[in-house]
């Protein structure tokens, strides 16, 4: 039997995503599975997932070290305990330095709430609706130096509907979120992603 890649996935709020990610990497089938959960805020909910879940959970935030490198160099050295093979980052609110993502090259994704590079930041779902978009949707992408800027992996779209609010918007694309992301990792995990971006 192949080893299971070993994943580590960062957050800093409700956990939603890691909750998905979570429920995909619990079948014994999968070829991924999460061996730590790092929130860079205490009070963030989506800790209680990884507890749940029985898998390692840590607090690591910005605020407790005097310098951004001197958190990173922590979080680096978590990451290397652990034997960590891919970072997922999901609803992590905090941007990684370049120093830190060149050492992880195509080893750290994000999921980003629209179809990128469209609309890259935050507030995605109200600007979306400000320009009358009529599609919308979400991204899974490698992290590079650049905010929401990586290569792309694959993206899920989804209509705006005429009577769209900011939050029937946001549910309907973090519904889709939820299958995205752990299809990607399962990917991933398997190496066909590695492969698409070698042959094109
Ligand atoms: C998601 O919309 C994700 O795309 C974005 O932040 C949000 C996190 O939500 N990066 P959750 O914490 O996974 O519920």
């Amino acid at each position: 039997m192949t080893l299971k890649k070993r994943v580590a996935v960062l957050i800093s709020g409700r956990g939603s995503n890691l909750l998905s990610l979570l429920v995909a990497c619990s079948d014994p089938a999968f070829p991924a599975e999460i061996v730590l959960v790092i929130s860079n805020e205490p009070a963030a909910g989506g800790l209680k997932h990884g507890v749940d879940f029985k898998v390692p959970t840590l607090v690591c935030a910005q605020r407790d070290f005097k310098t951004k490198e001197a958190h990173e160099a922590k979080l680096n050295q978590v990451l290397l305990h652990h034997r960590v093979d891919y970072i997922l980052l999901a609803g992590y609110m905090r941007i990684l330095s370049p120093a830190f993502v060149n050492r992880w090259p195509f080893r750290i994704l994000n999921i980003h709430p629209s179809l990128l590079p469209d609309y890259p930041g935050l507030d995605t779902h109200a600007r979306v609706l400000a320009d009358g978009a009529t599609m919308h949707g979400c991204t899974v992408h490698f992290v590079d130096g650049t905010v929401d800027g990586g290569p792309v992996i694959e993206q899920r779209a989804v209509p705006v509907m005429p009577h769209d609010t900011e939050e029937t918007l946001a549910a309907r694309v973090l519904a889709v979120e939820h299958e995205l992301y752990p299809e990607v990792l399962r990917e991933l995990a398997e190496g066909k992603v590695i492969q698409r971006f070698r042959t094109h």
